[in-house]
């Protein structure tokens, strides 16, 4: 990976004129509308089969950046321009899928965000593997050599299946020796060790919006959701005898905003206390900004972590006009996308602004 000498492009930056640069899509109107709030000035990069639609919201997007593909985002001309707007790229989940994880780690432009995350996200099992360390719950997992000590309902994810496609529940260890073995011989998968075999856990699913402030020194619980899952969570609607036959599935169809018990909430935050000091343990300077832990809450109040995204996730478009928590640090609209507005002119108006940028 090329080295990016940031500190020579912020340098060259005059930081009155800041712009907030994303890839129109995923939360990017949120993140507009966000940096629009706080006085910043915002550019999209849109794909031109977008441009139409993103340039009907002119209040929101000061400049636009047309490319033909989403990889041209690492083209010299792209980056020249965004140089040349002062621009801090907000990342979002569609950033890393769209252009590929070499060029959001090589972009020679400054993002808010810990940048070396992208390459631990990109593995299900350098994943699991982070929040191991944090000591965050995770189901238990197995491996492909100790499938035959399966003794409950698993999980088996496939890598970069999309929304949770070709994932499937079973609780039979020669049923999954042989479904991965069809995997393999469909080339779909190189070894049953490229599967992660977890635990499902039973209980509510819940996905924990936060916000670490490298500036206040603070995490802030800003947000919570449901991600409604087709199928699965439409088998509910389904007598049992007809559930039988039918796979769940798991693509995110929309999200349901929720309000966690306040007794939950210690938890909630203490685990995400402890991803900011894993993430700052392992991968210094550690997260910057928004991140999601996804859980599953059992009946008798544990939270089990089975993923986590390190940046601005979907679900907080729920809350464009600040949500039952963001209202308790800000007592003002703040949404995540404006938080991080927020953010980046704390920084900057206290001269620490390499504090928060990769
Ligand atoms: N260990 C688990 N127990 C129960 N449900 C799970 C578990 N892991 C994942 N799920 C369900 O599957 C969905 C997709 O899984 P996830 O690991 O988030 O993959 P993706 O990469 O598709 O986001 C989750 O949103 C959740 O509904
Ligand atoms: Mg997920």
């Amino acid at each position: 990976m090329a080295k990016i000498d940031l500190e020579a492009i912020i340098k060259r930056y005059d930081l009155e004129n800041i712009s907030i640069a994303t890839l129109a899509s995923h939360s990017s109107l949120q993140i507009f509308h966000g940096a629009r709030a706080e006085g910043l000035n915002t550019v999209a990069i849109v794909e031109r089969s977008r441009l139409e639609f993103y340039r009907s919201f002119t209040r929101l997007i000061n400049d636009f950046i047309v490319v033909d593909r989403w990889s041209d985002l690492c083209s010299e001309s792209v980056v020249e321009k965004l140089r040349e707007l002062n621009s801090i790229i907000v990342p979002h989940g569609s950033l890393v899928e769209y252009v590929g994880s070499e060029c959001a780690e090589s972009l020679g432009v400054p993002i808010f965000g810990l940048r070396s995350l992208y390459r631990v996200e990109a593995s299900q099992r350098l994943k699991m593997d982070l929040l191991k360390r944090g000591k965050i719950p995770v189901p238990r997992s197995f491996s492909g050599r100790d499938l035959d000590d399966i003794d409950t309902l698993v999980i088996v994810k496939l890598p970069g299946a999309k929304g949770g496609r070709g994932y499937f529940l079973s609780r039979d260890p020669a049923e999954i020796r042989l479904r991965l073995k069809r995997l393999i011989d469909e080339g779909v998968i190189s070894s049953t060790d490229d599967a992660l075999i977890q635990e499902y856990v039973v209980g509510v699913t819940a996905y924990f919006h936060y916000f670490y402030s490298p500036i206040l020194d603070r995490l802030e619980i800003l947000g919570c959701d449901i991600r409604y899952e087709s199928n699965v969570d439409g088998l509910k609607r389904l007598p049992n005898k007809y559930i039988e036959e039918i796979e769940p599935t798991f693509t995110v169809i929309g999200n349901i905003p929720m309000v966690l018990r306040e007794s939950l909430l210690l938890k909630v935050y203490d685990y995400g206390m402890r991803f900011v000091n894993e993430t700052k343990r392992s991968l210094p300077p550690g997260i910057i900004g928004p991140f999601c832990l996804e859980s599953i809450v059992r009946d008798n109040g544990d939270i089990v972590v089975f993923e986590f995204s390190g940046r601005i996730v979907a679900g907080t478009n729920l809350y464009i006009d600040g949500s039952p928590y963001s209202w308790l640090y800000w007592d003002e609209p703040m949404s995540v996308g404006r938080r991080i507005a927020r953010e980046i002119k704390m920084a900057r108006d206290r001269r620490l602004i390499k504090k928060i940028l990769t």
